[in-house]
């Protein structure tokens, strides 16, 4: 019988004889095979970081995260607890922050948290947010949540809230954030409503 090309025997009895009752592997590739792979894509270049204290437009810090409401996620009446998903708003406005001030921040402050609509097992859960106003070493950061019933497309609009991260050091000092520089209208406009927003916070907390 013509052996294939392809496969190498193996193991074979010392008369020759067993053909396929022996194990059979596929044949290396020739090296000659082996190095026509494609060559690997060099890396991309990641794009330059502005100097620390250029002036930074809300986009540049913008976030978009979709999580889905499991199981573990929901109550006895099938909605997602309020808790998980604060955390995840969390999540999504210190990335934001980050990506403004490029260090760490921790969270300040949290403005008053409505929940609009419940959340069901099985949503998609939408979170948005971006930097809407700097201070100095404080920067406000606007979060949105959407649910989405995957089955039917439905979208609403469950939670928005402002939060405050301080960009802190090592030693967790605060310390100088880049300022920010709204392009649009509506940036213009939320910039000097965070001013605002910010006077009244400093006027709540105690002395
Ligand atoms: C946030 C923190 C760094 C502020 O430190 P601090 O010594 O009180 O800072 P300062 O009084 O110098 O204020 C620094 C900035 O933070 C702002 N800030 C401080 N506390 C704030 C609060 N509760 N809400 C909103 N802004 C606040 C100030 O207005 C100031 O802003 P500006 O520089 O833009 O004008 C400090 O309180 C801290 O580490 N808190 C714990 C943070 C944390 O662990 N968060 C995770 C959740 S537990």
């Amino acid at each position: 019988m013509a052996r294939s090309p392809s496969v190498v025997m193996i193991g074979g009895p010392p008369d020759g004889g067993g053909g396929a009752r022996w194990g059979m592997i596929p044949a290396r590739p020739a090296r000659s095979a082996r190095s026509a792979r494609p060559a690997r894509k060099p890396l991309e270049r990641l794009p330059m970081i502005p100097p620390a204290h250029d002036p930074r437009p809300p986009r540049c810090s913008r976030v978009e995260m979709t999580e889905i409401v499991l199981p573990s996620h929901a109550n006895n009446l099938g909605t997602a607890f309020g808790g998980q998903i604060m955390s995840w708003m969390d999540v999504a406005a210190a990335v934001a922050a980050a990506r403004h001030a490029r260090r760490v921040a921790v969270t300040a402050s949290v403005d008053a948290i409505q929940f609009l609509a419940p959340v069901h097992r099985g949503d998609a859960v939408v979170l948005r947010s971006e930097v809407t106003y700097v201070g100095r070493t404080s920067m406000e950061v606007s979060v949105t949540v959407d649910a989405e019933t995957l089955l039917t497309g439905q979208v609403r609009r469950t939670v928005e809230a402002f939060f405050t991260f301080v960009a802190v050091d090592e030693a967790g000092r605060p310390v100088p954030v880049p300022p920010l520089a709204p392009e649009t209208d509506e940036e213009r406009a939320r910039f000097q409503a965070g001013a605002a927003r910010a006077a009244e916070r400093r006027g709540r907390r105690p002395a």
